[in-house]
């Protein structure tokens, strides 16, 4: 058994926006604690607006909160230079969106791989990882589409293992079948929780809906600006 350890740790995040009306400010994150560990899976559940992208982002360092911090295996993001963060995020997390944000002009197998070519590896490597992950979602026959030439379901699971490409340490997913009908829901998500534990990813997974989160380890729900530990008999 390979022992659990901290793989992204945020503390006291304080996230707020300028309000519509342009008088003061929308408080949506209240100084917010968040541990993962390696191999856990933590859902968090919430309505339309209570801020689950807006965390989610910043657990990613896609953006900055207006105080507290972020650290990814123990070291603080912002104490990185913007280049470095991109470096570092590019080899320690992989995203998964809503939309696929695949890039139209590249192939399947191309979008799988890019991560990996951004990092510096040989196209050849790149691309045997790429392929072997394609298989595991069964999409290997499908590498040489482009995405406008894949259903939605097919395009979420190309996204999947672009995600994985670098063998993250962290896969953040923000609503991954939000998009999709019931029966590409089931596939897509068994597919990634089976590939999340056979490369061994801890994940923090954004969902809307109660059955998806059941599925998860922890479960939290964001409420005026703050998780609570979140059990299906609530
Ligand atoms: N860049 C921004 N500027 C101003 N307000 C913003 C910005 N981004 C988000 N908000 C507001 O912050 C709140 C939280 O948004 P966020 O997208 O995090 O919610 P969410 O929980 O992901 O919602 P959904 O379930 O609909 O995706 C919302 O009220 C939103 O309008
Ligand atoms: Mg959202």
């Amino acid at each position: 058994m390979t022992l659990s350890r901290e793989i992204i740790r945020a503390e006291k995040i304080h996230k707020t926006y300028p309000s519509r009306s342009g008088k003061g400010v929308l408080e949506v994150l209240k100084n917010v604690d968040l541990t993962v560990h390696s191999s856990q899976i933590t859902a968090v559940i919430g309505s339309s607006g209570c801020g689950k992208s807006t965390l989610l982002h910043l657990l990613g360092g896609l953006d900055r909160p207006d105080s507290g911090s972020v650290y990814w295996d123990g070291q603080s993001i912002y104490d990185w230079d913007p280049d470095k963060l991109a470096e570092e995020r590019n080899r320690r997390v992989g995203f998964i969106f809503q939309f696929h944000h695949l890039l139209p002009e590249f192939t399947a197998v191309e979008n799988v791989y890019m991560p990996a070519l951004i990092a510096g590896q040989p196209v050849e490597k790149a691309e045997e990882r790429a392929m072997q992950l394609l298989d595991q979602v069964g999409m290997a026959d499908r590498s040489q589409h482009r995405p406008s030439q894949l259903s939605g379901g097919e395009q979420q699971r190309v996204a999947i293992c672009r995600a994985l490409m670098n063998k993250p340490g962290l896969l953040l997913a923000d609503e991954p079948t939000g998009n999709l009908d019931e029966e590409n829901t089931e596939l897509v998500l068994s597919q990634l929780f089976d590939l999340r534990k056979s490369e061994q990813v801890a994940m923090v997974l954004i969902t809307h809906e109660k059955e998806i989160a059941s599925r998860c380890n922890t479960m939290y729900e964001l409420k005026q600006g703050a998780l609570h530990p979140y059990t299906l008999v609530n």
